[in-house]
């Protein structure tokens, strides 16, 4: 590993004007959002539906690299070409999510850790040899009364920590997800609490590791009122509070910070990005701030296929229009009315 090629690959991934397209469900997890359009979750139909994905034309000139499921690295297109191949014709480096999922934290009441060290190793040398560029590892943190335990902030950041570790020996650029989730009737300041929190543990561990902070990627939530949260914070202040959340959390040296969506509508997932980016203009913040949405990019490209391959090409137009407002976004330049605007 050289950490100048890390470096070059997150700053690669985070260069402005570009951001990362999430598609890396696991087989039940796209079955779910299959399942939501009316379409079967069959290898077919996965296949299908990342092709239409990865094949849109042009999408290179908004999403830097797309994180990709273990099955869709060794899958090919409906024409036959492998992904990672059709990938380096759009100028997308491939990444993919390493982890093995969240699973129920033992003496915990509920909470998650999340899984997949055993064996890292093999798998990375493994996805090296299909081109992959970078890695992604989703910890899940949930806020209520009695969570987050301190046993699970330390257990997921110090797993998110062995694994970014691993990743950069292997020559892969970590992207490290500590997702607080939206769910619940917590209050933006609740988030903030948790979120400082929670990337306070995660950075401590990823110092002890070793893990070079200018060689990865943080893929965080927005600091966010719950879903059922009566007083709902407004667009100003979660930009507010998040950058003021990175700000006390985030070494300067970390090359790019990339959004997940988390269950935010497209619009306040864009909306919530370009405000950030005016706002860090004027902060002069030290990171490149764009987005990793999974479903913020994919609700309306699936809405518009629902399994018709009449359909497909209206569905990648879909995704290149919402990428292209998300780059947009990532520079501070995104205005509500090119929603109605064509790709
Ligand atoms: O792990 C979750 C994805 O990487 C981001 O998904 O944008 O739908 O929250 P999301």
């Amino acid at each position: 590993m050289t950490l100048s090629t890390l470096r070059h690959t997150a700053k690669t991934m985070v260069e402005p004007g570009q951001g990362i397209l999430a598609m890396d469900e696991s087989t039940p997890t796209v079955g779910k959002r299959l399942k939501a359009v009316g379409v079967d979750n069959t290898e077919d139909n996965r296949v299908a539906y990342r092709t239409i994905l990865l094949g849109t034309p042009g999408l290179g000139d908004y999403i830097s690299g797309a994180i990709l499921y273990d099955e869709t690295i060794r899958q090919s297109t409906t024409d036959g070409e492998p992904f990672p191949e059709l990938m380096q014709r759009q100028g997308i480096m491939p990444g993919i999510k390493v982890d093995t999922g969240a699973k129920d934290l033992a003496l915990s009441g509920g909470e998650k850790v999340t899984e997949g060290l055993d064996g890292l190793r093999d798998r990375l040398a493994e996805y090296v040899g299909f081109g992959a560029k970078f890695c992604k590892w989703r910890a899940v943190i949930a806020i209520d009364e009695e969570k987050p335990s301190r046993a699970c902030l330390e257990a997921n950041a110090h797993a998110l920590a062995r694994y970014a570790a691993l990743c950069q020996e292997a020559g892969l650029v970590p992207i490290v997800e500590p997702e607080v989730l939206i769910n619940g009737a917590h209050t933006i300041e609740t988030s903030f609490d948790v979120t400082v929190e929670t990337q306070r543990q995660v950075f401590e561990q990823l110092y002890r590791q070793g893990v070079h902070f200018e060689g990865m990627i943080l893929k965080p939530s927005m600091v966010i009122s719950g879903t059922d949260c009566p007083q709902r914070a407004g667009v100003e202040q979660v930009a507010e509070q998040t950058l003021r959340c990175l700000q006390q959390t985030v070494p300067a040296v970390v090359p790019g910070i990339a959004f997940l969506s988390g269950g935010q509508s497209d619009e306040e997932a864009t909306q919530h990005l370009n405000t950030m980016n005016q706002m860090a203009r004027e902060l002069s913040l030290p990171w490149q701030l764009t987005f990793s949405y999974a479903r913020a990019l994919q609700n309306q490209v699936l809405e518009t296929w629902r399994g018709d391959a009449a359909k497909a090409e209206q569905a990648s137009q879909a995704l290149l229009h919402r990428a292209k407002l998300n780059a947009l976004a990532s520079r501070g330049e995104y205005t509500p009315d090119l929603e109605r605007a064509a790709a």
